[in-house]
């Protein structure tokens, strides 16, 4: 399917997602988080994708939320559109995991998308910041939430109160990100990492992250026990015996994702 404002393609396993309005900096109008939405969603639907990658352009990741659109906006607007929460949320809420390939600015919505994603790499130019507050808003799209769980709160605060801006190698030091990796291997090197995923047995792999993400939603006691009931049904997967049998006999294994 085509879309106005993303380039869409599979690289074998993976479904490779283009954030493509690069004249506006990747501004995330609210067509293109619709069209992210119908993306995402198109991708989860189909049995031969294991995993997403979302990319902007060198420049940038995203640098928010379209200013201009937003400009327009009244207060009945936003809330009686449920902005934001009506298509924006779509890709948090995928169950594959999803690796954001960040170059050049992820700022306020752009750093908030990056965020929404399970892995975040990212290149030597890539820039991280919260600057809503110099327009006058606040974060929109999670950043006063992510953003304070991942990095602590004197580092979320001043980002969010200042709009100071994370340089990669700040961001990796502060588990931001998973790794840097040099510009222009950004995204076969996503790319290679969501295949690897993809290899892997598809319904433990969603059981993997919905298990990680458990630990941002509860206390350790229950995210424990969340865990354990899980990695018990790994038990009850045809993939887990595959997996077993595919070591002790010293072969890959062949997953049927079941
Ligand atoms: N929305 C709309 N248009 C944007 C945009 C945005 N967030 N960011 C950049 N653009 C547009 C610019 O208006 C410009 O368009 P024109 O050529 O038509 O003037 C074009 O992209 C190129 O941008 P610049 O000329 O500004 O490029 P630069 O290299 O000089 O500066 C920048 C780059 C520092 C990223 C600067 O563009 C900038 O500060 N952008 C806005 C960043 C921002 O405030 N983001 C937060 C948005 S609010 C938000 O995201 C709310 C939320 O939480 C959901």
């Amino acid at each position: 399917m085509a879309y106005e404002t993303l380039i869409v393609e599979t690289r074998g396993p993976v479904g490779l997602i283009t954030l493509n309005r690069p004249k506006q900096l990747n501004a995330l109008s609210d067509q293109l988080m619709s069209d992210l939405a119908a993306a995402v969603e198109t991708f989860e639907a189909d049995e031969t994708v294991g995993a997403l990658v979302v990319t902007g352009s060198e420049k940038a990741f995203a640098a928010g939320a379209d200013v201009k659109e937003m400009a327009r906006y009244s207060y009945i607007d936003v809330y009686k559109g449920n902005f934001i929460t009506r298509n924006w949320e779509r890709i948090a809420r995928c169950r594959k995991p999803v690796i954001a390939a960040v170059s050049g600015f992820a700022l306020g919505g752009g750093c908030e998308l990056a965020m929404m994603c399970d892995i975040i790499l990212a290149a030597e130019n890539a820039k991280f910041g919260q600057p809503e507050i110099n327009l006058g808003l606040i974060p929109g799209a999670g950043g006063t939430q992510r953003l304070t769980r991942v990095v602590g709160k004197s580092k979320a605060m001043e980002m969010v109160l200042t709009g100071r801006q994370m340089d990669a190698q700040e961001a990796e030091r502060s588990g931001l990100v998973s790794r840097i990796v040099p510009t222009a291997e950004l995204v076969d090197e996503a790319v290679k990492v969501a295949e690897r995923i993809a290899k892997l047995s598809q319904p433990v792999v969603l059981m993997a992250k919905e298990a990680v993400n458990r630990a941002y939603e509860t206390t350790l006691e229950e995210g424990i026990r969340f865990e354990r009931r899980l990695f018990h049904s790994t038990f009850a997967a045809e993939d887990q015996k595959e997996g077993m049998a595919a070591f002790a006999e010293k072969r890959q294994p062949d997953f049927k994702h079941r």
